[in-house]
């Protein structure tokens, strides 16, 4: 795992841009994350789109999770907000844009269609993720298996609680969502999980300091050959070997 640790949650959109870019520019398929996170990278990729540094044109996406129950048109369903907040705004093509159906009538079938999907397109190239505050990745929360593939989850109620401020009542939010599971989020060949601010610093901590263990299911980056994780000051705040973490990134062979 390369820890790459930056001032300031700007400066960790733009080294993110550099690497989603470079993905991009060759046509990568990539894995895509909602959530307040990504945001500020997906600011900069379309400020990079607009100056023609970048272009999607040749991608395909697929997101990593979707609330159960909601319509793809209700304006919190991740299939809305990836759209608002990112690829309308680049020359993604809309239809190569995929998540899981939140509204399918049988959802485990829903699933299991949605993890053959990812596989039959040749697989991830690039995962983007972010991180909950009890460790979540996806909506895999505390107890996922190490193994799992894209399923049916149980919202843990902090993560009902954490993304209450997206709803008018805490009464809306769904308690139950479809996510791609640890064992296809791992089959993608290159994780980049991004973490701002201090509420995420004890799960940065678990996950690249603590065991391998599925109350951490963001540790499963533990097992990966090629997964960066980018924090700012405040995320890595509670890192124990921090000084190793900033001394590799600045003395790479
Ligand atoms: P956040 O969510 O980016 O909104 O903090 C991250 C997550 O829960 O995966």
């Amino acid at each position: 795992m390369d820890l790459l640790i930056r001032s300031t949650p700007a400066e960790v959109a733009a080294e993110a841009a550099d690497i989603v870019q470079h993905y991009a520019n060759a046509g990568a398929t990539l894995g895509l994350a909602t959530g307040s996170t990504p945001v500020a990278l997906y600011q900069e990729l379309i400020a990079r789109h607009k100056r023609g540094e970048v272009s999607f044109a040749r991608s395909r996406a697929f997101l990593l999770d979707e609330y159960l129950g909601l319509n793809p048109e209700h304006e919190q369903s991740y299939y809305s907000t990836i759209r608002r907040e990112f690829t309308s705004h680049v020359d993604f093509r809309d239809e190569l844009v995929k998540s899981p159906t939140g509204t399918a009538a049988d959802p485990a079938t829903a699933a299991a269609t949605y993890d053959k999907a990812i596989r039959d397109a040749g697989g991830v190239d690039m995962q983007l993720l972010g991180i909950g505050a009890n460790g979540h990745i996806g909506f895999n929360e505390p107890s996922s298996s190490l193994q799992s593939r894209t399923r049916v989850i149980t919202l843990h109620p902090q993560t009902v609680h954490d993304n209450a401020r997206f709803f008018d009542t805490k009464e809306e939010v769904p308690r139950f969502a479809l996510t791609q599971g640890l064992g296809t989020i791992s089959e993608a060949r290159h994780l980049l999980l991004l973490a701002t601010g201090s509420n995420k610093a004890s799960a940065v901590q678990a996950m690249a300091e603590g065991p391998l263990s599925a109350h951490c299911p963001a540790s499963i980056l533990q097992m990966h050959p090629h997964a960066t994780v980018i924090l700012d000051e405040a995320a890595a705040s509670r890192l124990e070997d921090r000084e190793y973490y900033l001394y590799a990134d600045q003395n790479r062979l």
